[in-house]
């Protein structure tokens, strides 16, 4: 792990060479969510985690609550490291700033992979719930707003088959501060819609979402592959929200995928003739 007052702590999740894959994690959640699907990555395709802004390990380090200053520091870490671009994938929140990246520092960005995410701002009653919690959080310095959230993020397949998963989760909400929570709920309220990002952004796309997301359903995925100049859309059956942790083997694939999709625009397979 590294980590400064200025910088975000990063992680090592697969070995590999060449372009990274760039993995952002949801909320209230940190790195850990994507290392079983960084894990089953297609070998020598090299991952990083980074834990956002308040979460994991990372300090708030006077940052507003604002994507687009989380995508500013995510960049700087990166480039602090000497990684010159990413295959930048996000799940839901992790989506939220991948699209704020994608904006601000297009050519660090060479693929997007958005995971049960949307690029579509909140809805008014959504946002103002995000800062009751953020408010309730808060003043109770408490963790409580958010500790049932398993219940929402997981997939009915999860609930009958893979229950596990739910202490797993909520140990990771746990290890989380209210002030990092609180702050999160503000930066992602405060988002516009970022769907014209997508419109204008030059390089592959994946689109991935389980079969069962309620949070941000089927009907978001297909309004930005349908943005996106070149989209490809993974249904992951038999999970909800947190696809990259219900099945993380076909969410790994779909991101090998996008790897080699950017790879294939550098270099061009060739015919043998
Ligand atoms: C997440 O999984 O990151 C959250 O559900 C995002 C959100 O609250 O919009």
């Amino acid at each position: 792990m590294t980590t400064t007052s200025a910088l975000l702590a990063t992680y090592p999740l697969h070995e590999g060479a060449g372009t990274p894959v760039l993995l952002l994690h949801g909320f209230p959640l940190d790195h850990r969510m994507w290392a079983a699907a960084a894990q089953a990555l297609p070998e020598g395709v090299r991952a990083i985690g980074v834990d956002l802004p308040g979460q994991g390990h990372s300090d708030l380090g006077g940052i507003p609550p604002r994507l687009e200053d989380v995508a500013d520091a995510v960049h700087r870490t990166m480039r602090a490291q000497g990684e010159g671009n990413a295959v930048v994938v996000g799940l839901s929140m992790g989506g939220y700033v991948a699209l704020a990246l994608a904006e601000r520092h297009p050519g660090f960005v060479v693929g997007l992979g958005l995971v049960d995410t949307k690029s579509t701002a909140d809805l008014d009653a959504a946002r103002a719930n995000r800062l009751r919690i953020a408010d309730l959080v808060t003043e109770g310095q408490t963790l409580d707003p958010v500790l049932s959230m398993p219940g929402a993020l997981l997939g009915t397949t999860s609930a009958e088959q893979r229950r596990n998963l739910f202490p797993l989760l909520e140990s990771w909400i746990r290890a989380q501060s209210p002030s990092g929570v609180a702050w999160a709920q503000r930066a992602m309220a405060a988002r516009p819609d970022r769907t014209p990002v997508l419109e204008t952004f030059d390089g592959p796309v994946a689109v991935v979402v389980g079969a069962e997301d309620q949070v941000t359903p089927l009907v978001e995925a297909e309004h930005m592959v349908h943005a996106a100049r070149d989209g490809a859309l993974t249904v992951v059956p038999a999970a909800g929200h947190m696809s990259a942790v219900e099945d993380p083997a076909t969410v790994a694939a779909a991101i090998g995928l996008l790897h080699r999709r950017v790879a294939e625009r550098t270099n061009p397979p060739r015919w043998p003739w």
